[in-house]
C-alpha cells in the first residue's frame, strides 16, 4: 500500500467532511442523484471516502466502496450502516485491488482520480476487474482547457496535492489512456466538474 498517500488522506479525515461538506454535496446532489441511479449488479466504488455519496445511491444495490485511508473509511462506517442494502467498506489500494478479473458489473467513482496518485494505473486496474463491456461511472472535477481557469487550477495543484486532491488532471484522456471506450462526458460545471461513462473493451486483455 501507498503509505504517504495513505497517510495524507487519514490526515485529510478530520475536516473532509466541514471542507467539502453540506454546501458542495447538495449544488451537485441532482447530477450525482442521476449518475447513480444508474446502478446495476455487483458495484465497486471507488473512492468512497467519508461516504458522503451514500445518501445519494438507490436502495437495495450491491456495492462494495474501497478506499485507501482507515481515517476517511471510519467516518463512512455509520452512513454505510444506514444504508438500505448490501454496502462493504474496505481499506485497500485501487492500484493494488485483489479481486479476480471481471469480478464486477460497473465501477464508480466521486473526485476520486484527481486524487489517485497514479491515475491511469488505478484506472487501469478498475478495468481489470470489471467485466468485458462493464461500465465505468465518474463524476470528477478535471482541468480546463480555457482561460484564466486553466492558468489557476496549474497555480493551485502544486498546493493543493500536498494535502489532497490535484486540480488540474486530464481524467477523461486517462480513462482512455487506461483502455476504456469514452462512452458519454456530460458537463456539470464549466468544463470542470462532470460525469463520464466509459466501458471495458468487450475482450478483456491488460495492456
Ligand atoms: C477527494 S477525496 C473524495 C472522497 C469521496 N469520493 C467524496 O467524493 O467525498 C479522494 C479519496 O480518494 C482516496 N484515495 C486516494 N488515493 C487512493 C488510492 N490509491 N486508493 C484508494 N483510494 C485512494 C482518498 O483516501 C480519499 O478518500
Amino acid at each position: 500500500m501507498d503509505v504517504l498517500t495513505r497517510q495524507k488522506w487519514d490526515r485529510a479525515a478530520g475536516s473532509y467532511d466541514l471542507m467539502n461538506g453540506y454546501g458542495q454535496e447538495l449544488r451537485w446532489a441532482p447530477s450525482k442523484r442521476r449518475l447513480f441511479d444508474r446502478m446495476r449488479g455487483r458495484i465497486i466504488f471507488a473512492s468512497i471516502g467519508t461516504g458522503q455519496d451514500i445518501q445519494f445511491f438507490p436502495p437495495d444495490r450491491d456495492i462494495t466502496g474501497i478506499d485507501i485511508s482507515a481515517g476517511m473509511l471510519e467516518r463512512a462506517r455509520p452512513r454505510a450502516a444506514g444504508y438500505p442494502g448490501r454496502l462493504e467498506l474496505r481499506q485497500i489500494d485501487v492500484h493494488e485491488l485483489d479481486y479476480p478479473d471481471g469480478w464486477f458489473d460497473q465501477a464508480f467513482t466521486a473526485c476520486t482520480f484527481c486524487s489517485v496518485p497514479r491515475p491511469v494505473d488505478g484506472l487501469r486496474m478498475l478495468r481489470r476487474v470489471l467485466r468485458p463491456g462493464g461500465e465505468l461511472f465518474m463524476f470528477e472535477h478535471t482541468g480546463s482547457r480555457y482561460f484564466p481557469f486553466n492558468l489557476m487550477l496549474n497555480l493551485m495543484t502544486p498546493l493543493s496535492r500536498r494535502f489532497g486532491p490535484e486540480m488540474n488532471r486530464d481524467t477523461v484522456a486517462n480513462v482512455a489512456r487506461a483502455g476504456f471506450e469514452v462512452a458519454a462526458v456530460e458537463p456539470v460545471y464549466l468544463d470542470v466538474v462532470k460525469m463520464i461513462r466509459a466501458l471495458a473493451p468487450a475482450a478483456s486483455g491488460s495492456r
